[in-house]
């Protein structure tokens, strides 16, 4: 597979190392993150990175910035957003791309960040749901359309379903309610709210229609 390709961490080769493995070493790598980088001594899985194997220090453009970071091969998305860049509005629910929680856009498609390499979006656009309003404060309009339908309990999994409905409505702007229902449905709510989600998503996409 090329670099730059993305990939499913569930079906790489590195199905051998456990997610809690992979948690581990993200956290560890931020504490010699400078100094493995500068002198390629750092232990990944136990093994000792080949040297030159692959570029640490690399450019990510989120939401709409390039940002600088240090990133080990097999780290995800998920877990660079949160816990190098500080974009915690996306959220890490199952980790085995099953939720959505952890929904962003990438070139304005929506995956699932748990699932995807960091290394594999180094010339893509990324989006998380801290880039959707505007400078000003102003909402995005599907924002909007939570608010005026208050449609989230505890809205774990809000940042994920608003990130899937602007993803959707890119492709399918003026959705009958069930073509929302189906073009969201790879996200889950542990509330259960599912009627007041899709009413808030289609108020949504009823302003962004309007705007
Ligand atoms: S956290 Fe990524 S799909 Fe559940
Ligand atoms: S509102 Fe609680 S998980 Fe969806």
């Amino acid at each position: 597979m090329a670099e730059n390709e993305l990939a499913d961490p569930r079906t790489s080769d590195s199905n051998t190392i456990s997610r809690r493995d992979v948690i581990k070493s993200v956290i560890a790598a931020g504490a010699v993150s400078s100094t493995s980088y500068l002198f390629r001594v750092s232990k990944v899985w136990g093994q000792a990175s080949a040297p030159g194997a692959v570029d640490r220090l690399i450019t990510l453009n989120v939401n709409g910035q390039d940002r600088r970071v240090d990133v080990m091969k097999q780290e995800t998305l998920v877990m660079t957003l949160r816990y190098k860049l500080g974009l915690t509005g996306t959220k890490i629910g199952c980790d085995q791309a099953e939720c959505g929680a952890c929904t962003v856009l990438i070139d304005d498609v929506p995956y699932y960040s748990c699932s995807v390499f960091t290394h594999t979006v180094r010339d893509k656009k990324i989006q998380t749901i801290e880039g959707l309003a505007k400078p000003d404060g102003t909402l995005h309009p599907v924002q909007q359309g939570v608010i005026d339908q208050q449609g989230f309990q505890c809205a774990f999994c809000m940042s994920g379903f608003v990130m899937a409905t602007v993803g959707y409505l890119k492709t399918n702007p003026n959705p009958t309610r069930t073509e929302l229902a189906h073009g969201i449905s790879g996200n889950l709510c542990r509330c259960q709210d599912y009627d007041k989600i899709l009413t808030a998503m289609m108020r949504g996409a009823e302003h962004l229609r309007k705007a």
